[in-house]
């Protein structure tokens, strides 16, 4: 027991960096009303927002958190009665901290209007994405407060305050309990940032903004090899904590009530309080896989539905899923899997079976309909390629470093494929990434274009969708209906 106590330390104290993503539909989407999920854009090629956001309708999802205020996306919510979380990236944290005029402008640009004309139901807008992670050393330490101050007063001034609150989305780094006692009732915001903290949830309290934390039992498991598997689920483990009488037996309640505990010691203790982000990967790490995150959301979607809430807080919770879509251009800094959170794969296709209503019906979430993939074709390597090794090694690394090769590595969906199968993965990934271009095929000769299909059931060689944002920017639509028209006309004359 002491020994797992040791263990349970480290995850506690576990701090990591991450991110960085309506109308009831039908009667049995009723119970969905506090569960949202992040919709992040990193990809090559976005699925058109308006599809995603008859995708979130068809299956009952009625809050979306973004990460920036793009207008594309902005706009596709309009009149859908989503609520929807806007947010300010850490980038622009100091300019709007110093100047105010650039906050009202900002809020005008990116709220107000979206508010008024397009009719976005706004609810928040979160000032940075966790700005306070240790691994920024203290980048945003003195701009967050004043730039949460700023953009709540533009707020205000422009008449939306009490409908439209901003707030910070924080990593659950910000707070820990010390090394020889980490059990929630010890936790306490980090001693480095306790200042800054305590006087952002009172302001937070004092504007009835809620505090947004992030939290990822996953992380626990993926930086501690030591970690209790079972701990990181909702199902019961035999190495339970016990805190002042209170028994936890899953890390996120045990995380989320430090929170409460902190909250409770800077002296705003009913101050509210939103899971900002949480989820589970499904590949690039042994942990992350397909089976693992099905019962982790499996446990945690019938602990929201039931509103069990934690021991600290019981009730009703308000969770933001992470995440909605895999994002193929995020960072893998913190880890293989970070391309990978999606519930829906790149093309928008439900990845398992998934009740979101919280009563273990075993089916899937509703896919986006009216993706468009590009023509059944692979680019592949050359079987003669495997001669020329020197080469063939060289040009998997150029191909893997401009593209997404997450899958070949160990414990991973695609890990454990010949040389060749590597170099195959890699040129494939490479010619959909540049949408299928013969030019990008070739790798000096060691690649080839084939119809047939090299995936295997648990290796997935993707066919890329046709890009909304290029057919926007170039023009799917307009030039080669133009050239069709022209060529029908010549054919025609001649
Ligand atoms: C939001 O408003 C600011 C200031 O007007 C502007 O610089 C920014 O580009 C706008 N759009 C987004 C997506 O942030
Ligand atoms: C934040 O402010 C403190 C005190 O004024 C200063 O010492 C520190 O260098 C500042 N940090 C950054 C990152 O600007
Ligand atoms: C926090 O907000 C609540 C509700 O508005 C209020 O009753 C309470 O006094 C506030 N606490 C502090 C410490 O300001
Ligand atoms: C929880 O469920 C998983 C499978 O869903 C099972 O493997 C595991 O043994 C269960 N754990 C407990 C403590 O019941
Ligand atoms: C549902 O809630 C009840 C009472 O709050 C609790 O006893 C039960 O264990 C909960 N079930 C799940 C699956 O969380
Ligand atoms: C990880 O990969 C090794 C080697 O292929 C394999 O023996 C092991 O079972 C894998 N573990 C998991 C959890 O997939
Ligand atoms: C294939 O690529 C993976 C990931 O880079 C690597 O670990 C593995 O050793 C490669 N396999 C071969 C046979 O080269």
């Amino acid at each position: 027991m002491a020994n797992c106590i040791v263990h349970v330390t480290f995850f506690l104290l576990t701090c990591y960096c991450l991110s960085a993503a309506s109308v009831p539909q039908n009667a049995h989407t009723a119970g969905l009303g506090q569960l949202g999920v992040n919709w992040g854009t990193m990809t090559s090629h976005p699925i058109n927002p308006t599809i995603i956001v008859d995708m979130l309708r068809a299956n009952g999802i009625r809050k979306v958190k973004l990460f920036d205020a793009n207008p594309w996306t902005m706009t596709a919510l309009g009149g859908t009665h989503i609520e929807t979380m806007v947010a300010i990236p850490n980038d622009q944290l100091s300019q709007i901290s110093t100047d105010y005029n650039y906050a009202k402008k900002w809020i005008s640009n990116n709220i107000t209007r979206y508010y008024y004309d397009h009719k976005v139901k706004i609810r928040y807008v979160a000032v940075g994405n966790e700005p306070f992670l240790k691994s920024y050393n203290n980048l945003y330490i003195n701009s967050t407060f004043p730039a949460l101050r700023n953009i709540q007063k533009a707020l205000d001034e422009a008449g939306l305050g009490t409908v439209i609150k901003a707030t910070v989305p924080l990593n659950a780094d910000v707070y820990n309990s010390p090394n020889n006692n980490p059990v929630p009732s010890a936790g306490e915001f980090r001693v480095d940032i306790r200042q800054i903290m305590h006087k952002i949830v009172h302001y937070l309290n004092h504007t009835g903004a809620p505090f947004v934390v992030n939290i990822y039992p996953f992380l626990s498991l993926y930086q501690n090899p030591h970690f209790p598997i079972d701990f990181a689920f909702f199902n019961g483990t035999n190495k339970p904590i016990i805190d002042k009488g209170v028994k936890y037996t899953n890390v996120f309640d045990a995380n989320f009530d430090m929170l409460v505990w902190s909250l409770k010691k800077a002296g705003v203790p009913n101050l509210k309080i939103i899971v900002g982000e949480v989820g589970w990967p499904t590949d690039g790490d042994k942990n992350a896989n397909i089976q693992n995150a099905r019962r982790f959301y499996d446990g945690f979607l019938r602990k929201i539905a039931n509103k069990t809430g934690t021991p600290k807080r019981p009730g009703g919770m308000e969770v933001y899923l992470f995440g909605l879509i895999d994002e193929n251009q995020k960072s893998i800094l913190p880890g293989n899997f970070e391309r990978n959170w999606g519930l829906f794969t790149y093309d928008g296709r439900p990845k398992f079976a998934m009740d979101l209503t919280g009563t273990g019906k075993d089916q899937y979430l509703v896919g986006a309909k009216g993706v468009e993939h590009l023509p059944a074709q692979w680019c592949v390597s050359k079987k003669e390629a495997e001669e020329r090794y020197y080469e063939l090694s060289n040009s998997i690394n150029y191909a893997c470093q401009m593209t997404d090769c997450t899958a070949l590595g160990y414990n991973s969906s695609c890990n454990g494929l010949s040389l060749l199968g590597n170099a195959s993965y890699a040129f494939n990934m490479y010619f959909q990434m540049h949408d299928q271009d013969v030019r990008a095929c070739n790798f000096n000769g060691l690649a080839i274009i084939t119809e047939e299909n090299p995936s295997t059931d648990k290796c997935l060689f993707p066919v890329q969708i046709i890009s909304e944002s290029q057919r926007k920017e170039a023009g799917v639509y307009g030039v080669p209906l133009l050239v069709l028209l022209i060529s029908l006309l010549y054919h025609l004359l001649v």
